[in-house]
Formats: C-alpha cells, structure tokens, sequence
C-alpha cells in the first residue's frame, strides 16, 4: 500500500444508523409520536406504503446487533436519540420519561462493554408530533431553540458521563428543504407555490433551517459552558452536501453556479456556524426577505459556543448549469441546472442502486479540501455508504455479494487518505452508511443500504461481504508508515 494511501492509527471508524430508522418499538416504552409517525400513517403513499413501527426491531435487538459492530471490527458506532422517547411531548416544561432514558443508558453500556465508542446524533429528522401541533415545530424559530436546548441538555447530563462524541442534528438541509419545500419528508409541507406569477414566495424552508442553526447554537452554548470542561467530549454537526463541478469547465456562469448551489446547501448552515458570519451572500441577494435574517442577538448565542468539527454525510457529486431567465419554484438549489453528465457527455460518476447516486470519489478528495479550507475544522465523514445496482430486487443469498459497495467504500477511503496525506485535510473518522438494511424514509424498504442485509419478514441479519472487509480496510490503511 502507497504512503499516499495511509490512515492515521487514532483513525476512527465504524457504521451508523438513526433511530426512526431502525428502532421500531413505536409505542412502546412510553415513546411519544414524531412527525415521522405522522407523515407515514397519514399518507401511506407517500412512503411506499412503509412505516418505522417495526423497521429492523432494533429496540429489542441492540444486542445481537452490537455484537455485529463486534464481528465487523469496529471502533465506534453512530446512533441517533429519539426525542420523542426521552421526552414524549418534548417540550421543556414537559415530562421526562425515564424508561427512554433506561433505554439509551442501557444501550450506550452495552456499546461500551464491547468497547465501541459511542457517537450519538440528538436529532436525525424525528421532531416530537407535540411540538408541531403545538406551536407549528421548526417553524417556530423562538420556541424550538428553546425546547431543543432543554433536550439536549438533559442528554449531556444523562449520558454525557460515558458519551463524549455529540452530533446535534443531521442535515438539517434535508429537513428544512424536504420537510418543508418539497414535502417529501415529515411533516410533508410543500411550500412550493406552483400557481405564483411572482416567483416563490415561499418562507417556511428558509424558516426552519434558522431555528435548526439556532438550536445547535444553543446546544453548543450550553455544552461549551456546562459540559465540555469537565466531560471533556466534542461536539459537532452533520452536513450534507453533494459535491459540484460546472457543466462546462469553461463557462464561468457555470463555474458560479456550482458555487452557489454549494452556498445554498453547505454555506447555509456552516458561515454561522463555523464562521459565525452572516448566510452566504448569494443567498441573501437571491432570497431576499425571505431569509430570516440572523440578528444579532442571535450571534450572541452563536459565539457563546465551540463547534468542535464538521460532520461531513457525503454520497455523491453533480454538474451545475447556469440557468438564464427567472428563478425557478426549485429556488433552493441556487438556480442553477443539476445534471450526471457534463458538456461533454461524461457522466460524473458510475450509477449506483439508486438514481441520485453515483460513486465520485474523485470529487469526494475535491469535497473534502473544499469544506477545510472553507471552514477550516477537523472532518469527520459522518455518513457514506451506497445501494448497489439492481439491490433492491435481490434475495439475500444474492445481495450478501456486494462488490460493488466494497469498491464504492475502498475508492471513498482512497479519496479520505489522499487529502489527508497530500492535501492536508484534516479528516479523523469514518461512519459506513448503514449498520443495517433500514427503512430508507419516502423510498420505504426498498433501497437497501446496510452493511448487513436485513430480512424484513422475519427479522434475520446477514453480514453482506463488505461488512467484513472494512476492518483490513482500514488496518491495512494504518499499518503504512
Ligand atoms: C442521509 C441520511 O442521514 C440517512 O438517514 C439516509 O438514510 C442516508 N442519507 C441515505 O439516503
């Protein structure tokens, strides 16, 4: 293996899930509905007819998937808290319930007795239902900061004696734009406005997306404050954001546009978090006032805490296009056209089981020195993984044989060392998407992501091969001096 291709030996890596996901165990324990519960009751369609009420029985099988993480070899494992099982209402004046509470201890002591490090997410897209019907949830930028702070401080005082790894939210990109622009997530509000002859009016994403900046605020604030010196844990949060190259590597409006369609997704949430500056200014001249603007007082809260790294969910990269003429209703992705081929006809990358992603490695080392040098905090990849082709539709017997993902994750790791050793990035850790076959949110169980197949009828885990070949991966990674 070349020097170029090493890996730190402090490297950390293991595999990550979220809790709506996998949990299942919907009503029981006194967990309290989320928006997820809702949206997929409500609407069957909207999910393919999938719901999280049993998903992958995590609940009562932590161990026996544990002792997965054991046989696959890793180090840490990456899971989200639901809310709404901590605190049923979720609000901070509301009850806590101590058998969630049980439930996550429990949890986090059986990673730590297989010796896995617990990463553990706060929020991965599962709003308690009550904050939503109470006071209209993310959209409530004064409340929910509140409520999420009281959340997460509870979570540090509970757990934060054996948890030192904290991700605040998970793209909270995807929850503000599919939440609350397409619908295609909970709570399914489009605000889209398909009729308008004045362009998009709409001011619910942009909304939600400054109360998910304020409630990481908060969070961190309280964490810096109370926590951090004597737990002596980093915090951070989880970005997504696909990697944009122009169309026509010689249009500088494409070349801009690619730019801006990154600012739109990336930019968004890391200049005040990072930076603790204003949104990006390509956002503000196209938004306008519909961009709830960050007072402030609001910086006062930002700079009263440390973001200690950027959790970095990368899948897959894009061409960007300028786009002449007005601002289309899909004004979130920054005007621009999106394409998998250039001007050329190259495609960007090779098709993986689902359409949206293709495996860029290339552009993931260029995606990574990008995100340093703009927001200059250590990177951990968060989230990486991928479906292979024709997946979906396999027996077990069939899908357990995965090249594909076993190239898609050895080319992502190439790509990891690489700017790590000659692009000085600074990259500490890697979380494979997923543990576990699980319920993929609107695509219902179809797309199958996991290292492990999981068997939806009788609940049964098969290791697929790329489960066990992550550990020489990595090995082999940090035996190179
Ligand atoms: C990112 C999300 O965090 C995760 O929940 C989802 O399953 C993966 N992307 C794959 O789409």
């Amino acid at each position: 293996m070349p020097e170029s291709l090493a890996l730190p030996n402090d490297f950390e890596w293991g595999f990550a899930t979220a809790a709506y996901q996998i949990e299942g165990a919907v009503k029981e324990g006194g967990r309290g509905p989320s928006i997820w519960d809702t949206y997929c009751h409500l609407e069957p369609s909207r999910t393919n007819g999938a719901n999280g009420d049993v998903a992958c029985d995590h609940y009562h099988r932590y161990d026996e998937d544990f002792d997965l993480l054991t046989k696959y070899g890793a180090k840490a494992y990456r899971f989200s808290l639901s809310w709404s099982r901590i605190i049923p209402l979720g609000g901070r004046l509301d009850p806590v319930n101590e058998e969630g509470i049980e439930f996550y201890s429990k949890l986090i002591d059986a990673l730590l007795r297989r010796g896995i490090t617990p990463w553990v997410t706060l929020y991965h897209w599962d709003l308690p239902q009550a904050l939503h019907d109470r006071y209209g949830g993310w959209l409530n930028v004064e409340e929910v900061q509140l409520d999420f702070e009281r959340y997460a401080r509870l979570c540090f005082e509970r757990f934060g004696d054996r948890v030192q790894n904290w991700i605040t939210i998970n793209e909270p990109w995807i929850q503000a734009i599919y939440g609350y622009a397409t619908g295609s997530n909970a709570p399914g509000r489009s605000s889209i406005n398909k009729h308008s002859t004045e362009g998009n009016t709409a001011t619910e994403p942009w909304l939600a997306g400054k109360a998910q900046i304020m409630s990481h605020a908060r969070a961190v604030a309280v964490y810096s404050r109370d926590f951090r010196p004597s737990q002596k844990g980093q915090i951070g949060i989880s970005l997504n954001g696909d990697y944009y190259e122009p169309w026509d590597s010689n249009e500088p409006r494409d070349k801009e546009a690619a730019e801006r369609r990154m600012e739109f997704h990336i930019g968004w949430f890391a200049n005040p978090i990072f930076l603790k500056k204003d949104y990006p200014e390509s956002m503000k001249k196209q938004l306008g006032e519909r961009l709830p603007a960050l007072t402030p007082a609001d910086f006062a809260i930002l700079n009263a805490g440390e973001t200690d790294f950027y959790g970095m969910n990368y899948y897959t990269s894009q061409f960007a296009r300028h786009l002449d003429g007005p601002v289309p209703e899909t004004d979130y992705l920054g005007a621009i056209h999106e394409h998998q081929e250039n001007k050329d006809g190259s495609p960007v990358g090779e098709e993986s089981g689902l359409a949206w992603l293709r495996s860029c490695p290339d552009m993931f080392r260029k995606h990574l020195a990008r995100v340093y040098g703009l927001y200059g905090k250590p990177i951990y990849i968060t989230e990486n993984g991928c479906p292979c082709p024709g997946e979906e539709n396999m027996t077990c017997e069939e899908a357990v044989n995965d090249p594909f993902r076993i190239r898609y994750f050895d080319s992502h790791l190439d790509s990891i060392s690489k700017a790590i050793t000659q692009d000085g990035v600074v990259v500490k850790g890697y979380f494979a998407w997923a543990l576990l076959d699980n319920l993929e949110w609107s695509d219902g169980y179809g797309p199958r992501f996991g290292v492990t197949f999981t068997d939806y009828t009788t609940l049964k885990r098969t290791p697929k091969k790329s489960a066990l070949v992550l550990k020489d991966m990595f090995a082999a990674r940090q035996r190179v001096k």
